[in-house]
């Protein structure tokens, strides 16, 4: 761990991940400075901004160097999958987050089922095409519903779930020959549906060592009961209890150990957050996905779940210096809402005036999204998911009390949310 008072933190990224990044880097005893790069309204409250287009790797170091960070910590994917911790490292700057090499669990879909299947670890049975004609004529070989997906990073749209032929078909002509995702959906994979409860598994991973944070659960409808078209997501709440004693016990074994060796094994030294998609089945956890990166409502509720800093756990997990044993969580239970814009998740309306209660409820605390500070001090709506109504409480129930008390005091034009958020797991007690 690195002496008090001695990281200059750069964190990339502009959204409620991000923020709740600043906020735990705020916290740190280890913070000399933390500023954020491009960031949004909230984050600009707190801590520097600078301007910045994240797939610039080039300009990413450059702003890097001039402003002294000594520790860069980078949120979204995109970066990840265009190389931005290799220049950091090249740079001599120290990062969170996979390499190019590890980042390709994220950013190709197909390269992630050929290493899953190549180390027998569960998923669903999937194969790979370019073609559209050997495409269709393997949809003719499996059973419905069936999943078809876009190789590359699609901005969480590129997976469509067919529940007719028609429907299958109409989705491999629309990636392979219409390119509707573009170069990211030049190649496909075609896996078969899996039936089960989802959860997320976050792992803050230094080679072979890993931290694993509480299990999470996102909600990716728009709509109440899981209804309407997918977002980035509707708020989360951890720990999700589908992940119990038996199934977490599973997962370390049938996947998070054989993932690491596999990783060790093809060279590929993995450093950062490793998040697992999961779908528990009748015959147990299987992976869906990986990413390279931490969820964004996840990443809001699982670093307030930390006892231990996370700041240092990162850093950590840099340097390769990592000791899981050490590691502690204050138990409870937390949650978040997000507080979407009119439209979304189609095209948001921006620029509507947010009001903030002067007081919170306890434990709870808005996290921006999508918000823009003007001059005069006031936040605006700037994009889909404008905030997250935070709470952390002794138990779920009393988390989610507290994070809509919060959601019912702030307000602006065209505001939803969903009213649903962890009800599931409330309900099955
Ligand atoms: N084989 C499958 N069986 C059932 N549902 C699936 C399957 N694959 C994907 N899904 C559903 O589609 C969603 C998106 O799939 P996936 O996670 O692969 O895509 P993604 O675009 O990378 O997602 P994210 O934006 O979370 O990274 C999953 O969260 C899951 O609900
Ligand atoms: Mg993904």
């Amino acid at each position: 761990m690195p002496r008090q008072k001695t990281l200059n933190v750069l964190i990339l990224g502009s959204g409620g991940r991000e923020h709740a990044l600043l906020l735990a880097c705020l916290a740190s005893p280890l913070t000399a400075s933390v500023s954020v790069a491009p960031g949004n309204g909230g984050m600009a409250a707190e801590a520097p901004c600078h301007p910045l287009n994240l797939e610039d790797v080039g300009a990413t170091v450059a702003l890097a160097k001039r402003i002294g960070a000594n520790f860069v910590i980078v949120g979204p994917d995109a970066p990840l999958a265009l190389g931005v911790v290799d220049a950091l490292e090249a740079a001599g700057i120290l990062a969170y987050g996979p390499r190019l090499a590890g980042a390709r669990l994220e950013a190709s879909k197909t390269f992630t089922k050929a290493f899953l299947l190549r180390h027998k670890i569960p998923t669903a049975h999937g194969e790979r095409f370019t073609a559209t004609a050997p495409a269709l004529a393997y949809l003719k070989t499996r059973t419905l519903p069936i999943v078809i997906k876009a190789n590359g990073l699609a901005a969480g749209k590129g997976v469509i779930i067919a529940n007719a032929p028609e429907e299958a078909e109409a989705a491999v002509r629309a990636m392979l020959d219409e390119r509707i995702f573009g170069e990211s959906g030049a190649e496909i994979l075609i896996e078969d549906f899996l039936k089960g409860e989802e959860a997320s598994i976050m792992l803050m991973v230094s080679g072979r060592r890993y931290v694993m944070l509480p299990a999470s659960q996102d909600h990716k409808r728009v709509g109440d009961g899981d209804t309407g078209p997918n977002t980035g997501g509707m708020g989360a709440y951890a720990p999700a209890d589908v992940v119990t004693p038996d199934v977490e016990r599973r997962v370390i074994a049938e996947i998070i150990e054989p993932t690491l060796a596999g990783l060790a094994q093809e060279g590929i030294e993995y450093r950062g957050t490793l998040y697992i998609g999961i779908m528990v089945t009748r015959d147990g956890p299987k992976v869906v996905e990986f990413n390279a990166r931490f969820g964004d409502p996840e990443c809001q509720v699982l670093l307030p779940l930390l006892e231990t800093d996370p700041l240092a756990l990162m850093h950590d997990c840099a340097t390769g210096d990592l000791h899981p044993e050490n590691v502690r969580f204050k138990g409870g239970a937390a949650v978040v809402i997000t507080l979407a814009a009119e439209g979304y998740p189609g095209t948001p309306r921006k620029g509507d005036v947010i009001t903030l209660p002067v007081e919170t409820p306890p434990a709870a605390r808005a996290i921006h999204c999508g918000t823009k500070l003007d001059a005069s001090g006031k936040f605006f709506t700037n994009g889909g998911r404008v905030l997250g109504a935070f709470a952390h409480g002794a138990t779920l129930a009393e988390a989610v009390k507290h994070a809509y008390a919060l959601a019912e005091k702030i307000h602006f034009s065209g505001m939803h949310y969903r009213r649903d958020i962890a009800a599931r797991q409330l309900n099955r007690k």
